[in-house]
Order: C-alpha cells, then structure tokens, then sequence
C-alpha cells in the first residue's frame, strides 16, 4: 500500500497577552484569554509518513526532532486525537505516524518551538489521513500537543479565548508592516522548569493565581485594540503588564518560579533608559530569561546593536508571519 508523505511548515506563536494556566487538567483548555503573533523568521519543518499501525495501540509511532528520537509519551494524546479524526473521515484503517522534524532555532530555550512544532504535526498528521482538514481542526488538534500551538496555525495576530479549544485569526500577517519583535536570547539552555509544569504549580501554590486569571480578559482586550489601531505604545504596554504580571503569580507559587538571569534585568532596565528617550521598544517574556522586545521597522537594528554583545546567541528580528502551510511529497 502507498504510504503517504506530508511535508508541514510552522512558525512560533509569541504571546503578547499570555495564556498561563489551564482550566482544567488535560488537554490544554486556557484559565486565561491570549493574544499572540505568529513569528516569520523561525520555522519548524516536519515531515509525516503514515502507514497502517501494525496493532491497533498506535504502539509503532515514532518522532525525531533535529535527529534525536524522542519518546513518544508525549506525542500520543496528539496522534490519538487525528486517529479518532481519521475515522470519522473514514480513512482505511488505523494510522500510525513516522515524525521527522527540524527548527532553525534553539529547542526547548524558551523560544516557543513546542507551538510550531505541534502545530507542525498537527498540520501534517490531519492532511495525511484527510485532504484539507479545517484550520479550526488543526488548531484544536495542535491545542492538545502544547496549548500555544493551536495560535501557530493561524498567521499574522491571533487570539485563543479561555475555555476555548482552538485559536482564531484577529488580523493576517500583512495587517502591521512596520511592526517587529526581536528575540534576544540570553542563554543557549534549555529551561529548568517545561511551561507545563510552571503553570501548574503557579494554578495550584500561588496566591495570586486568581487575581491574575480575573485580570487577564481585560489585558487581552487592551491587547487586541492596540493591534487593530496598529499603536505600538498602548500594545507595548498591555504587554508589558500582562507578562510582568504573569512572572509575579509565579514569583509567588511555591517553590517559587524565577526564570530571569542578570542579563535579562540588564536588558530590561535598558529598555526602559532607551523609552525614556523617545525609543519606541517595549518587551515580553515567556518561560525562559530570553526577551523579546517589540519594536518598529526603523528600531529593530538598534535594539540587535545595543545588546549583541550580551547574548548567548545571535539576535533574530522577525515580523509577523503566515500560519502552517502543508505540501504532499
Ligand atoms: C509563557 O503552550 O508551552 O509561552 O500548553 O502546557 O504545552 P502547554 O504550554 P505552552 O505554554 C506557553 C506559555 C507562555 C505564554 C504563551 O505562549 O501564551
């Protein structure tokens, strides 16, 4: 029998309002509403052979990202959501999954490869056992790999409410053509505690989990007009509540999350010498010390000039980019 090959590209999601905590264990239903770009300049690219599963289990699935095989503990709630899919599309059978995957960027750094790598997959799995699966299938497939995938495969600005199983597009990648994100990663590691972990001990130890789930709507909404006027000021500070507030529920969680190196204060305590000067940068974070700052077109060189020296790696400047896109082989 002809196994199929599917070829998936994806970019990170990075998160502007921030989903941190689930409602509910499981299947990475967000406590808090997101607001997210899609980033251009780093792609995940996977490859996806489906043959009949030798038993009915899925037991001979197998995943490789950038030549390591992986345990497939973790990619099985996944690849069992597209088999129970396949079925209701009366695909022939039951699917198993051959995953070969690469970045072009540091895994597993804080640098949001877990949202294009699922969303990757997730694109490739569905359009080998379907052809055009919808993107909002894609998305709540993604969702159940990393919660952050399912923004990754929409382009452009998106939006993933809480509670709810799949992202949604607020504006496409063309939408903001002056607007750029830095990345600035101060360390080539990978972080101590997985994002999974981290929200969970906040959701269950920390203080002020609740105050920050309450407060999160009206950020994400302050965060989505910022983007639909396209002002780069009020979007720069909404995200910089949302992220410094989510780093305080953490800071509080039991034993206490503190993800920041001195680098990271370094950068942060720049940036704010740089906006009192009339330079348009503001920053994020997510799980990890990196910072991504977010900026205009004629900053971005700026900001790589003024804190190359410190970085573990080279800076990336990135716009907005498209969602996943697949190719049969
Ligand atoms: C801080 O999507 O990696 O980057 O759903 O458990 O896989 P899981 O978590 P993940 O968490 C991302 C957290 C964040 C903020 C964000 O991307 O919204």
């Amino acid at each position: 029998m002809e196994t199929p090959s599917v070829r998936a590209r994806a970019h990170p999601s990075l998160a502007l309002a921030k989903y941190w905590g689930k409602a509910r264990e499981g299947t990475n239903i967000p406590a808090t509403p997101s607001v997210a770009v899609t980033l251009r300049a780093m792609t995940t690219n996977t490859t996806v052979r489906v043959q009949p599963c030798a038993d009915a289990g899925g037991e001979d699935d197998s995943v490789e990202i950038g030549g390591v095989v992986q345990d497939t503990r973790r990619f099985r709630p996944l690849f069992d959501e597209v088999r129970r899919y396949a079925r209701t599309r009366s695909y022939p059978g039951v699917p198993c999954f051959s995953v070969l995957s690469e970045n072009d960027f540091p895994t597993a750094a804080g640098l949001a490869s877990s949202a294009a790598g699922f969303a990757a997959l997730a694109a490739a799995c569905l359009a080998a056992v379907s052809d055009g699966p919808e993107p909002t299938t894609i998305s709540r497939i993604a969702r159940i790999g990393s919660g952050s995938a399912c923004r990754s495969v929409y382009g452009g600005f998106t939006r993933w409410d809480a509670g709810a199983e799949s992202a949604f597009q607020i504006r496409d990648e063309d939408w903001w053509p002056d607007f750029r994100i830095v990345i600035l990663p101060v360390t080539a590691g990978a972080k101590p505690v997985s994002s999974r972990e981290g929200m969970n001990r906040t959701r269950d130890t920390s203080p002020y989990y609740r105050a920050w789930t309450e407060d999160a709507p009206l950020l994400a909404r302050e965060t989505q007009q910022a983007i639909e006027t396209r002002d780069l000021e009020r979007l720069g500070t909404a995200a910089r509540l949302s992220y410094l507030r989510m780093f305080a529920t953490m800071f509080a969680a039991e034993p206490p999350l503190v993800y920041w190196l001195p680098q990271t204060v370094e950068i942060i305590r720049e940036l704010e010498q740089m906006r009192d000067r009339g330079i348009p940068v503001w920053e994020t974070m997510d799980a990890g010390p990196q910072v991504k700052v977010l900026t205009d077109r004629d900053h971005a060189r700026l900001v790589v000039e003024t804190f190359g020296e410190i970085l573990s790696l080279p800076a990336i400047i990135s716009e907005p980019g498209p969602g996943t896109s697949v190719e049969r082989l």
